[in-house]
């Protein structure tokens, strides 16, 4: 497996890998009915681009089909700066699709509820936001390679944190595994309506929604510092 930095030109075969795979796999995505396998889902697709013109997101190409270049899993990293989310969650109006709308609701409330600018004093933030692995190539440590690679190329670009919001136990387990810590999270079971029925009707074995960090210092440092 051959792991590359992703480019604006490989935007196209990105979304075509991430409409087979997490557009209707990612455990949120599922819950929501956002799209069958191989359909497109353009509030989505906006999102994963956005992600990629920030230049720091990594693709694992299957080297034996280096004719089709096959792309086996990505991650998409982005800047995330202070008032992002609340200018998203501003955004997410009735011209998006429900099922998205439920879904990043969810995800930039969490997020300003637990804010991590305000916890770790920093103007900016590398965001882990689409962690995808083809359902054929699972199991075979391509997202934990995916992560420790997005870890080095944060230190490279001398971020102070990390963070990614994991939506699933085995997405928790892979940041866990690379130095992440548990910032906040949600349970889908409390994040109900009015009428006391689940918003995002998840599937077992995910019960919650987990936010992330990652803090990035020298090698002394790392993960020694805690929030305020
Ligand atoms: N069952 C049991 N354990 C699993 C499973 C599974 N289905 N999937 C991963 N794991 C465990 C592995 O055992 C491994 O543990 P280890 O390091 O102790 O050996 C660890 O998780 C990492 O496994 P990888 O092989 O690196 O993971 P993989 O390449 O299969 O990708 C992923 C995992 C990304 C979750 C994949 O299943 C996927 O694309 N799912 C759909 C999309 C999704 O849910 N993405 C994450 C959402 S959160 C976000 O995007 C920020």
């Amino acid at each position: 497996m051959e792991y590359k930095m992703i480019g604006l030109e490989h935007c196209d075969q990105v979304l075509e890998h991430l409409r087979r795979n997490f557009f209707a796999d990612e455990p949120l995505n599922k819950a929501a009915g956002l799209c069958q396998n191989g359909s497109s889902c353009e509030a989505l697709e906006d999102h994963c681009v956005e992600a990629i013109k920030d230049r720091m997101s990594l693709m694992a190409v299957d080297a034996k089909e280096e004719g089709n270049c096959k792309i086996a899993g990505v991650v998409l990293n982005g800047i995330l700066r202070p008032k992002d989310m609340a200018k998203a969650l501003g955004k997410l109006d009735s011209s998006y699709d429900e099922g998205f709308r439920k879904i990043f609701d969810l995800l930039y409330r969490h997020n300003l509820k637990n804010d991590l600018f305000e916890a770790f004093d920093v103007d900016r933030m590398f965001d882990v936001r689409i962690l995808s692995v083809d359902s054929c190539y699972r199991g075979q440590g391509i997202a934990n390679e995916l992560v420790k690679q997005s870890v080095a190329v944060a230190k490279k670009n001398c971020f102070r944190l990390m963070k990614a919001d994991a939506t699933g136990i085995f997405s928790q387990k892979i940041f866990r595994s690379h130095g992440f810590e548990v910032f906040s999270e949600q349970h889908y079971a409390k994040h109900t309506d009015e009428n006391g029925k689940m918003i995002l009707p998840v599937e077992s074995p995910h019960i919650k929604m987990q936010l992330l960090y990652k803090r990035i210092c020298n090698d002394n440092q790392e993960n020694k510092e805690q929030p305020h």
